[in-house]
């Protein structure tokens, strides 16, 4: 007997041939009917006239055909929306970059930056292409960190991010000003704006994993961030303060609101652990991280010790040779 579950599956494996994403994944399949050995559904298009249409229709026939039943009788109703949707053109410039990971912090000092490095680094090694958008122009911390002083490349294919010594695409609004220690004056929606092109005008070609490195807080940029890339994760960093505090919580409960996933929670700076003795000192008292993580359910929890080795590091433009293993359990979840 055929199943709607069945039908549903075969049509998971059939990819839009202009977004590289599954029809399913896209939203375009409704209304799966089976009546024994009849199958209907409709194929929402974004506009009748799509000339892939023929080509998706008999792409889903053959994935049916071939997974679920050979004599199954498949009627596709093809529809379209009436209004195309807005966020499509986004889609489609970020459809070579597969997995786009906010981090996101209360307020700024706490080690955003430093965090979506090593996030970056350690995805990197794990075999995975990797690129960070730094979103943050508070500092230029992301291209100091990876080393590159360098402006962006510009040819027919739009601008082409900086890579760092191991492969990490890097853009950045502080790539693009010429004095690196001028502050940018921009308003909100300007950077919003800015930040936006950097989806559509960057080239940034196969990506498995994006970082966002985002500006701290719950303003206008987040907000953009959040309401116009295709988001499929947040990574939550708080200094053991914040963690006392109810900032951290306002940084999770947005990325509740814009019904999308807190992977991980990282107290960064939230102990010293004496190089002599090896003691652990805590410096900031009881950490609060779990009783925070529990009550919003999230999964891995980090607490990155106090090291001024990272510090040098990210100064020195060397962020790519420190071993941050206290990481890896978010990283292992991206
Ligand atoms: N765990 C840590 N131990 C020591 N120094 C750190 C640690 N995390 C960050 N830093 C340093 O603290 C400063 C602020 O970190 P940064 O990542 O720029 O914060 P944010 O992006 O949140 O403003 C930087 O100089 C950075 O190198
Ligand atoms: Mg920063």
């Amino acid at each position: 007997m055929i199943t709607t579950t069945q039908i549903e599956m075969a049509l998971g494996h059939v990819n839009d041939p202009d977004l590289g994403r599954s029809l399913t994944e896209l939203g375009m399949i409704e209304n799966i009917k089976v009546d024994g050995k009849k199958v209907s559904f409709d194929l929402v298009l974004t506009t009748p006239a799509c000339p892939m249409k023929k080509r998706m229709s008999d792409d889903c026939v053959a994935a049916i055909h071939e997974l679920v039943d050979r004599e199954a009788e498949v009627e596709i109703n093809l529809t379209s929306r009436p209004q195309p949707d807005p966020k499509e053109e986004l889609r489609e410039a970020f459809k070579q970059v597969h997995n786009t990971i906010v981090v996101a912090s209360g307020k700024g000092g706490v080690g955003k930056s430093f965090v979506t490095s090593m996030l970056a680094v350690l995805a990197e090694r794990k075999g995975r292409r990797v690129a960070i958008l730094d979103a943050d122009i508070t500092g230029p911390s992301i291209p100091k960190a990876f080393n590159l002083a360098c402006g962006a490349y510009q040819d027919e294919r739009g601008i082409l991010p900086p890579c760092s010594n191991m492969g990490i695409k890097v853009m950045s609004l502080n790539l693009l000003v010429k004095d690196p220690a001028e502050p940018v004056v921009w308003r909100g929606p300007v950077i919003a704006g800015a930040v936006k092109q950097f989806w559509t005008d960057v080239c940034w070609e196969d990506v498995d994993v994006m970082f966002v490195d985002m500006p701290p807080g719950t303003g206008d940029v987040p907000l953009t961030v959040f309401q116009s890339l295709p988001v499929d994760g947040v990574v939550v960093v708080a200094s053991p303060q914040e963690l006392v505090g109810l900032i951290v919580e306002k940084s999770i409960k947005m990325a509740e609101m814009m019904k999308k996933k807190v992977l991980g929670l990282v107290e960064n700076m939230s102990y010293f652990q004496c190089p002599d003795c090896g003691t652990r000192h805590d410096v900031f008292g009881k950490s609060h991280i779990d009783e925070i993580a529990a009550r919003h359910g999230i999964g891995p929890v980090c607490r990155l010790p106090i090291d001024p080795g990272f510090a040098a590091a990210m100064d020195a433009g060397a962020v790519e040779t420190v071993d941050c293993p206290d990481l890896q359990p978010v990283v292992d979840v991206i």
